[in-house]
């Protein structure tokens, strides 16, 4: 495995076991020198398992439990991310559910607080959770991982991109997410982080049953490269791979 300097950059993926997290953790750990990854999983063997094969590839990473639905699984995340390395360089709110029927039938007050437990609720105690760390990095950067179908403009065009698509739950959970991440750009502007939304388009995942037309490697590209921003770069974006999209 590569080793851990003094100085390496200490990223945490939410929901890395699989799908676009997993796909992150590759890309960041074998196209960027001196970056760690601690591969977040709400199973802690999903996790260690995840974290064996792309240590098996030479990559420095390693598993780390944390479930966002959880705030006991995200304090813990947190002490040992502390007393490890004593803060964090990147956080990268990745994990996320779909639980809609997305056949037109209603979606249950249950199916709204389920969703927004982990893709809102989770995504924003996990960043509270870190943010002592974070401002403990000499540049922190916070990728919010979302969804064209929080796209309010979108949404409003009756011929906009995923017009047929319905799911109100997880519609509206990315949407607040978007705000949650604006949220937060504004209130570190001044501390020179970069926070940023991305969107990885229809990708193929356990998550819509494999039915998505673009690959991992494609979907996680554009989180990578919000993960390893420049100082000079932009915070409080809503993008995907080829540029920004309407909020
Ligand atoms: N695939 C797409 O077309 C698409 C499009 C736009 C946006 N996105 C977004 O991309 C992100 C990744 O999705 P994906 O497509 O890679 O889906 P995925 O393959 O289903 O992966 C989702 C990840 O989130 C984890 N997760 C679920 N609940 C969690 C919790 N309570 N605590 C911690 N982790 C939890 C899952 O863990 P388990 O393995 O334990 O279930 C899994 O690791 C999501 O935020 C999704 O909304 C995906």
């Amino acid at each position: 495995m590569a080793s851990i300097s003094s100085d390496s950059k200490i990223v945490l993926i939410t929901g890395a076991n699989k799908g676009i997290g997993f796909e992150i953790a590759k890309q960041l750990a074998s196209q960027y020198k001196g970056y760690h990854i601690l591969i977040g999983s709400r199973d802690a063997e999903r996790g260690e398992k995840a974290a064996e094969a792309l240590k098996k590839e030479g990559l420095s990473v390693e598993a780390l439990a944390i479930d966002v639905a959880d705030d006991r699984s995200i304090e813990a995340a947190a002490q040992t991310v502390k007393s490890k390395f004593g803060r964090l360089d990147v956080l990268i709110n990745n994990s996320g559910i779909i639980l809609d029927s997305f056949t037109g039938e209603p979606s249950s007050r249950a199916v709204f607080e389920a969703t927004f437990a982990v893709n809102v609720f989770g995504a924003a105690s996990t960043t509270d959770a870190f943010i002592p760390l974070l401002e403990k990095s000499a540049a922190a950067r916070v990728v919010f991982v979302s969804s064209d179908l929080g796209s309010l403009t979108y949404r409003a065009n009756p011929t906009g991109p995923y017009s047929f698509v319905d799911g109100p739950s997880y519609r509206c959970s990315k949407a607040a997410m978007n705000m949650l991440a604006l949220t937060y750009a504004h209130r570190f502007r001044g501390q020179g982080w970069k926070v940023n939304i991305h969107n990885p388009g229809y990708t193929k995942t356990d998550l819509n049953h494999n039915n998505g037309t673009g690959t991992v490697e494609d979907g996680a590209k554009g989180a990578v490269r919000l993960a390893v921003l420049g100082d000079d770069s932009e915070t409080a974006t809503y993008s995907e791979k080829e540029g920004p999209i309407p909020w």
